[in-house]
């Protein structure tokens, strides 16, 4: 719980929603080993939360379903992080703060979770020392806390390109009714990266603003995740669970980032619903979490 034991006490709260790669290309790599990527973003209405309080000192609470797989070392934290580099950004004094994380998400999964936190950071803090950085410099910021950090301080749909912060927002992508399903192993990012056996693969091909809500899912459909043979050699849970998504009625699945959660996409939330209740039955020591994205129009 947090140390003031009432939400009340926090004067500011920020969602950190998952974000969801709907698609992930991998189409090269730069000099210094990063991967150029195209990537179709959405992001869902569950997620973390962290609120912010002032305080005497610096704090860090964590509460949650996975607060457990979580340290306060500011060395490794993304959030402290994050608190620590706007706080040299900023240049004027930054007040103490007590940030609470509730971490409802699994932790190195592939829906951003740590990159959500971060970007959720930035923006309460911003919030609460009343002080905004100028847009260039907070997304130089972002991109310094991770690639995919940039893409969570927007939230919103988006196509990502470059390693991530080449960002154009996506307003006619609609909700989608989504299971996500984690067989709770933690995957290495670099590691597969490293698997890769082809890195100049063909550019996503689509074309927003002519698409209308059941095209998308056949443009989704069409595209791919690179990343998704590479994770399945490390995490052969990832074909169970996709089948397993799949026979309870997805739509489409797909793996998100560089796994280990799988999304389905459902026809409605009623659906997606019974079928994450009928999953967590069958599989009662993994992840599954019905939820819905958020539309481009918002
Ligand atoms: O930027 P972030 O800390 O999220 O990246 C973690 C690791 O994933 C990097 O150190 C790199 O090995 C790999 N990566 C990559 N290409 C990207 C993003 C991440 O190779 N576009």
């Amino acid at each position: 719980m947090p140390e003031e034991g009432l939400a009340g006490a926090f004067s500011v709260i920020e969602e950190a929603r998952a974000k969801i790669n709907l698609a992930l290309h991998v189409t090269g790599q730069r000099p210094d080993g990063y991967h150029l990527l195209d990537m179709l973003v959405t992001f869902t209405g569950h997620g973390d939360r962290l609120s912010f309080a002032p305080s005497q000192t610096d704090v860090f609470t964590l509460s949650g379903r996975f607060a457990g797989t979580l340290t306060g070392d500011s060395g490794t934290n993304l959030v402290l992080k994050a608190r620590d580099l706007l706080r040299e950004a900023i240049g004027a004094p930054a007040f103490p703060v007590h940030i609470h994380l509730e971490k409802n998400l699994p932790i190195a999964s592939g829906i951003g979770g740590g990159s959500a936190d971060a970007a959720a950071a930035l923006r309460g803090l911003m919030r609460l020392w009343g002080t905004t950085l100028p847009e260039e410099a907070l997304a130089a910021l972002a991109l310094k806390l991770g690639a995919d950090v940039p893409m969570c301080i927007e939230s919103r749909p988006l196509i990502a390109r470059g390693i991530g912060e080449k960002i154009e927002l996506v307003p006619d992508l609609p909700a989608f009714a989504m299971v996500l399903a984690n067989p709770l192993k933690g995957v290495s990012t670099p590691d597969v990266f490293r698997r890769l056996a082809t890195k100049d693969n063909p550019a996503l091909s689509l074309a927003p603003g002519l698409l209308g809500a059941a095209d998308w899912l056949t443009a989704i459909g069409a595209a791919r995740n690179d990343l998704e043979p590479p994770a399945r050699e490390l995490v052969p849970e990832i074909t169970a669970i996709s089948a397993m998504l799949q026979a309870s009625g997805a739509l489409l699945t797909r793996m998100s980032g560089s796994g280990a959660t799988c999304f389905g996409i459902f026809a409605t939330m009623t659906t997606a619903k019974d079928a994450a209740a009928a999953l967590h039955g069958e599989r009662p020591d993994w992840y599954f979490h019905a939820t819905e994205t958020i539309s481009g129009g918002m």
